[in-house]
C-alpha cells in the first residue's frame, strides 16, 4: 500500500501556516490513487528525541569499539528510522526559526542521518532512501528572497537539502512562504497581500506535486 509520512515539526498548531500546506498536500496525494495511507506525525506533540549518544550517528558496524549505545536510544532509532523506511514518500512542514530548523525537526534530522544505515559511507554504500520524494514545505516570518534584507539568512533549508537530498538521495521539492507574520503580527500588515498571493500560489503547487509523485 503506497505510505505518505507526513511529518509536521512547527510550535503552533491552529495558527501554522506550514500545517495547513502540509494537509493540502496529504488531501491532494490521498485523491491520487486508491489504497493509499498516511502515517502522521506531529513533532510537537509526538516529538523524537535526539540521538542518545553520539555513536548512534552511525551504523553499528562503523562505530568504535568503545562506544556506548544506550539499548533504549537505539530503539527509540529504529522506531524513527522504520517509519521514515516504511514511507513511499514524505512531506514536512518546515518552520524557519532563528535562520535554522525547529528543534523538533533537528533532533529528527539527527536520527535519520546514519552513515552506513541511510547514507553511503565510502564507495557503493548503502542508500535505501534513493528517489524517494521528500517534500519540503517551508514557512518562514518574513522576506528571504530578492534584495530582502534576510537574503541568504536562511540556514534551516541548506540543511534539508544536504542531508534528505545529497545524503540520503531522495527526491527533494521545496515549496517555500514567505511573510507569514503578516498574519499575526501588526509591524508585517503591509506584506498581507503579497502573503496570500504566495500562499495560493503554493497551496496549488503542491497539490500538483501530489497528482504527480
Ligand atoms: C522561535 C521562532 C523563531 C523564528 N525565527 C524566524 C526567523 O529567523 N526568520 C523568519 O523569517 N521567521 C522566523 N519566525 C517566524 C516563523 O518562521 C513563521 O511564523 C512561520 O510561519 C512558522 O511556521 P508555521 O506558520 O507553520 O507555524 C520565528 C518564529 C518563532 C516562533
Amino acid at each position: 500500500m503506497p505510505t505518505l509520512l507526513r511529518l509536521d515539526s512547527s510550535y503552533d498548531d491552529a495558527a501554522s501556516v506550514s500545517r495547513l500546506l502540509t494537509d493540502a498536500f496529504t488531501r491532494s496525494w490521498l485523491a491520487g490513487g486508491p489504497g493509499r495511507a498516511v502515517v502522521e506525525h506531529d513533532l510537537r506533540t509526538d516529538p523524537v528525541p535526539p540521538p542518545g549518544s553520539g555513536a548512534l550517528h552511525w551504523a553499528p558496524g562503523l562505530r568504535g569499539p568503545d562506544a556506548l549505545v544506550p539499548a533504549d536510544a537505539s530503539a527509540a532509532q529504529a522506531r524513527v528510522l522504520d517509519e521514515l523506511l516504511a514511507a513511499d514518500a514524505v512531506v514536512i512542514g518546515a518552520p524557519l526559526y532563528n535562520y535554522g530548523l525547529p528543534a523538533t525537526l533537528k533532533a529528527w534530522v539527527d536520527q535519520v542521518h546514519v552513515p552506513g544505515t541511510t547514507a553511503p559511507f565510502g564507495e557503493g554504500g548503502p542508500k535505501p532512501l534513493r528517489g524517494r520524494p521528500a517534500v519540503v514545505v517551508a514557512t518562514r516570518g518574513t522576506a528571504h528572497d530578492g534584495d530582502s534584507e534576510a537574503e541568504g539568512r536562511d540556514h534551516a533549508l541548506p540543511v534539508l537539502r544536504l542531508i534528505l537530498g545529497e545524503a540520503l538521495g531522495m527526491d527533494v521539492h521545496v515549496v517555500v512562504v514567505d511573510r507569514t507574520l503578516s498574519l499575526t503580527t501588526p509591524a508585517f500588515v503591509d506584506d498581507r497581500e503579497r502573503f496570500e498571493k504566495r500562499f495560493a500560489a503554493a497551496t496549488t503547487e503542491l497539490e500538483a506535486l501530489a497528482a504527480h509523485l
